[in-house]
């Protein structure tokens, strides 16, 4: 039941809602037992007229990670910015202004709500990013850079600017190798990460980070590092924001080796959202089209 005496939310009351929850989370400590404005109390609501509009489309897109409770399974959500003819970059590696100051706001709420921010070598390489909170308020998730042929220079902001604590996951046979280009505390050497094919084993890695108690993952890119996840079935949900731009001969997004036939094809459990100039496709991975009141969508 809604209890009354709550004010309609609005994205600001909404934005520190999801802060509470995640925090209390982090702690280790059931929603319920933090102080008012509860989780069990959003329960309450719909997303109808006690919300703005903009607060309801963001509970929908968010109420995923929030629903992740302290110790549960690990949890992923992959996200890729692409253009109309699905590249997340030039073919020289630019992926600044695919999309716009929503999306990368957007993206910023997800780093906030999540335990690790993930990216794969390319991005840490040729981005230099910093994987900060910076345009939210929120506090820092751990940085995960998969980096198993140690090739992202030590001086890359993530290893260097001491924002947030950061690991390089690696196979535990080069652990050595890498702590004396970072510093040990920022590796994480898995046993038998990689197979004889180079590829990582993303359950691998999972395990070794919940063991680190980050169990909410938010996997930032590039195509290849989401790839690998899609492909190895480790991944729950994906935001796939789609700019008005054409990229020539550019870096591509998904890459799944599949060659079906159309019927075969996934059509996951779809919702679309405007965010400036981009759509953002959200997609369930998990659920059947029945399920969770999401309907694919058909043309
Ligand atoms: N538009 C967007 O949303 C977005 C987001 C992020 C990045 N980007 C852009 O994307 C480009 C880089 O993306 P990318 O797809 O080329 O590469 P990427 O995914 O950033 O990195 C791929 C590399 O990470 C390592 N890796 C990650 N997962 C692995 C796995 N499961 N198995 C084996 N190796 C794994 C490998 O490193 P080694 O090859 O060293 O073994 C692999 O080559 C950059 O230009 C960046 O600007 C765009």
């Amino acid at each position: 039941m809604k209890p009354e005496t709550l004010p309609p939310l609005d994205v600001e009351t909404l934005w520190r809602l999801c802060l509470h929850v995640v925090r209390q989370r982090r702690l280790g400590k059931a929603p319920q037992d933090g102080p008012a404005l509860t989780w069990e109390a959003s329960q309450g609501f719909t997303l109808g007229d006690e919300w703005s509009a903009e607060a309801g489309e963001l509970f929908s897109l968010v109420k995923p990670l929030l629903d992740r409770t302290h110790g549960s399974a690990p949890w992923v959500l992959g996200q890729l910015g692409q253009s109309l003819n699905g590249c997340i970059a030039t073919r020289g590696g630019d992926a600044n202004y695919i999309n716009g100051a929503e999306v990368l706001l957007h993206l910023h709420r997800l780093r906030a709500l999540s335990d690790a921010v993930i990216v794969g070598a390319a991005t840490a390489a040729l981005d230099n990013p910093q994987l900060t909170t910076r345009r939210v308020e929120g506090d820092n998730p751990v940085r995960v850079v998969i980096d198993p042929s140690l090739r992202v220079p030590p001086s890359s902001k993530v290893f260097s600017d001491h924002a947030a604590p950061t690991l390089l996951v690696c196979d535990a046979e080069r652990e050595a190798e890498a702590a004396d280009r970072v510093g040990a505390d920022q590796v994480l050497g898995v046993p038998r990460l990689t197979g004889s094919d180079g590829i990582v084993d993303v359950r691998a890695m999972q395990a070794a980070l919940a063991g680190r108690g980050l169990r909410v993952l938010f996997v930032e890119g590039g195509g290849v590092t989401v790839s690998h996840f899609m492909r190895q079935g480790c991944m729950d949900r994906l935001h796939l924001s789609i700019a008005p731009v054409v990229i020539g001969d550019g870096r591509p997004g998904l890459s799944l080796p599949q060659d079906l036939s159309m019927g075969d094809c996934a059509r996951p459990p779809c919702r679309l959202y405007r965010m400036g100039g981009d759509v953002l496709w959200d997609l369930d991975l998990r659920a059947s089209a029945a399920s969770d009141g999401m309907a694919s969508t058909s043309t």
